[in-house]
């Protein structure tokens, strides 16, 4: 573990090998070929995916905003006073600064993010804006190491996890992830979700094959990442971005495909594909309000409070132990 302190302090949990070649090598050696979500997030990819939450096709981040911003001071109500607030996958500082200002006396603010650059930008701003606010940025994987929320287990801890992020796991995955959380908390503890909601799916098609191709780059991006890293030499004109909702699944999958056969090699590995073949790269799980609830219920959770937008498009729940 490595601790710096900056004008705020900066804990780094990624080990010093990076797990991305080892999982690019298991993942494009799979049938079919896979790759981790959490992988899109260099420098770059947090750039692209901050130019999606813009994109007017993307109404997952305008809805979730809203709600924060409709509803901040409701919001910072029901979390209480000397809140100790841990985001997860924070990105930017945008959410939580509707919340943060209506906050009795925060006590600290935990941005948890694997992208440094993402992590570095929201530790700044937040300390621009609260410049007493104690801030702690903590580079981790959440999905390997849960040890920055052990410390302090009876201090009543927020955790937030906004964006709809928690639809990136598969959903027994998303179950097991919410009740590991909720073991971390104290008997006061809460945690602050962001769940985006089933709807029209011509809605969602749009939202991630926009016009001006941001989600295609965004998604390919990762072929640029393993040029960078692993001396890659991929065309990413070879490949494209391919991404449908599966109504039986209840998700967009995103998936590179193959433009033609070809091979690639990755340090001593050679990997072949045929035309049309794709790597699955994301899913994003969309819930109905009751599909949701049911899940807490199962991860030995209630729901607090709700809130949502004026379409039903997105869902921010307050989630308790029983
Ligand atoms: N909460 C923000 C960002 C959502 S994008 C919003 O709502 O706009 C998802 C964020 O989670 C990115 O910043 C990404 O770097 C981070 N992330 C994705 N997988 C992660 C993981 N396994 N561990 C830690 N951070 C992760
Ligand atoms: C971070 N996550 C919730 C986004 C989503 O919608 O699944 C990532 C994303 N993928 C394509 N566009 C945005």
């Amino acid at each position: 573990m490595k601790k710096i302190n900056l004008p705020y302090t900066l804990v780094d949990l990624q080990p010093e090998l990076s797990s991305f070649k080892d999982d690019v090598i298991a993942g494009l050696g799979q049938m079919p070929k896979t790759l981790p979500a959490k992988h899109f997030y260099d420098k770059t990819g947090s750039e692209l995916f901050n130019a999606i939450t813009k994109l007017p096709e993307y109404y997952v981040s305008r809805a979730e905003m809203e709600i924060l911003h409709d509803f901040g001071p409701d919001i910072a109500a029901a979390i209480g006073g000397q809140a100790h607030i841990i985001e997860l996958g924070s990105g930017s500082f945008e959410k939580i600064n509707q919340v943060l200002p209506f906050l009795d006396k925060p006590a600290a603010y935990k941005p948890v993010d694997i992208s440094i650059s993402a992590l570095q930008d929201t530790a700044e701003q937040v300390l621009k804006y609260y410049p007493a606010l104690e801030v702690t940025g903590i580079c981790a994987d959440y999905t390997s190491t849960l040890e920055f929320l052990h410390e302090d287990l009876e201090i009543n801890k927020t955790i937030c996890f906004l964006g709809s992020t928690i639809g990136n796991f598969q959903r027994e995955e998303a179950t097991d992830f919410l009740q590991s959380l909720g073991s971390e908390l104290a008997a006061d503890g809460q945690i602050l979700i962001g769940v985006d909601l089933k709807k029209d799916t011509s809605l969602l098609h749009k939202a991630y094959n926009d016009e001006k191709g941001i989600t295609a780059a965004f998604n390919l991006n990762i072929l640029e990442r393993m040029n960078k890293e692993m001396n890659a030499g991929i065309h990413a004109d070879d490949f494209m971005h391919h991404a449908f909702y599966s109504e039986e699944k209840g998700r967009i999958e995103m998936h590179i495909q193959s433009n033609k056969e070809q091979f690639i090699s990755l340090e001593e590995h050679t990997f072949h594909f045929s035309k049309g073949e794709t790597i699955h790269t994301e899913n994003s799980h969309k819930f109905s309000i009751s599909e949701f609830i049911a899940l807490v219920d199962q991860a030995h959770l209630e729901v607090d409070a709700f809130w949502t937008d004026e379409n039903e498009w997105f869902g921010v729940f307050l989630l308790k132990k029983p």
